[in-house]
């Protein structure tokens, strides 16, 4: 118990800055981009002009691409879930509004602007069969996840640092080859929110440095408890619609690293970034269990890139019910 009293004690200090951090981190709504400023307006008489060139660009990309443009939607549009798990999580107080809920709601409302964005997107692109897209998003949602922070705060701080730096990167790729196929609209949303994820990951992260600075030891241990279960995907319960729990999940995953937009190299990267932003090697004064989490923490890097150095990428891309009676090839 004494250790959990400590957790909320730190949660409750770092609390006091949450205002300055949403300040810092966050963008106020009325100067904040919109899914509506990327996309046609449609109280415009030339609104057709615009759904016609976002069909045209569509028209350069290929197979892969749809299916990870389509995964990460949808990962997106899971927001619910990973809401309700961060409002969970032990020092949050959402009956009594305090600081750390807060923080949770002007997240979710910036991040909710990007499913929004990319659905709609892909709506008028007519080269996926949204039904199905949006059947595997229900699922998604009612599938939930489960990526072994339990309630504890610094287990998911170090989960959310990862994870927007991993859909930082991304949505960077996504937008680049969108980029290179002439497809300029698309870019830009992807871009827009790439940034968005970057500023959510130095939030994540500071919050992390701060607690290294309070409790280094369990932070320490928290830290590699994650890496050691691995850092697992929110979306990695995808199915589509008649297939079991999680069955879609390796294609999607193997369609990103064959494009490149996310791989075993970026997972490691952000690992040895993480490790460099918060000066894991120079933390002492750690009891002997975190010590050994450091001493692993370092290693960890060079270990994952002999495993990466191994690991073939299936070729083939599997069909998918989202793009299929399209006829894209
Ligand atoms: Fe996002
Ligand atoms: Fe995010």
């Amino acid at each position: 118990m004494a250790l959990k009293n400590i957790r909320l004690e730190v949660m409750q200090t770092v609390e006091k800055e949450i205002d300055s951090y949403i300040d810092q981190y966050l963008i106020p709504v009325d100067e904040i981009w919109q899914p509506t400023d990327l996309l046609p307006n449609f109280q415009k008489e030339n609104y057709m002009d615009e759904v016609i060139q976002i069909r045209e660009e569509a028209k350069e990309l290929g197979y892969d691409f749809w299916i990870v443009l389509v995964g990460d939607m949808v990962t997106e549009e899971a927001l619910p879930t990973y809401e309700s798990w961060l409002m969970d999580m032990e020092g949050v107080d959402q009956h009594g509004r305090n600081g750390w809920s807060k923080w949770i709601r002007h997240w979710t409302g910036e991040e909710n602007r990007h499913g929004d964005t990319l659905n709609k997107y892909l709506y008028l692109s007519g080269r996926v069969n949204m039904k199905e897209v949006e059947r595997t998003t229900q699922h998604l949602i009612n599938d939930g996840f489960e990526v072994g922070t339990g309630r504890d705060p610094y287990r998911n701080f170090i989960y959310t640092s990862f994870q927007e730096l991993a859909t930082n990167v991304s949505h960077n790729r996504v937008g680049k080859i969108a980029k290179q196929k002439g497809n300029k609209s698309l870019a830009k949303m992807c871009n827009i929110i790439a940034g968005d994820e970057m500023r959510h990951h130095l939030a994540y992260r500071q919050f992390v440095k701060t607690i290294f600075e309070y409790d280094a030891s369990e932070m320490m241990i928290a830290f590699q408890d994650m890496m050691q279960k691995k850092i697992i995907m929110p979306a990695q319960n995808l199915r589509q619609s008649g297939g079991k729990m999680a069955s879609a999940f390796d294609d999607f995953s193997n369609a990103a690293q064959r494009l490149g937009v996310y791989t075993t190299y970026d997972y490691i990267d952000i690992l040895e970034k993480l490790n460099a932003h918060w000066e894991i090697s120079k933390i002492s004064n750690l009891t002997d269990e975190a010590e050994k989490a450091r001493d692993y923490l370092l290693k960890l890097p060079s270990r994952m890139l002999r495993i990466a150095e191994r690991i073939k990428i299936p070729q083939d891309a599997n069909r998918f019910k989202w793009v299929e009676p399209n006829g894209i090839v």
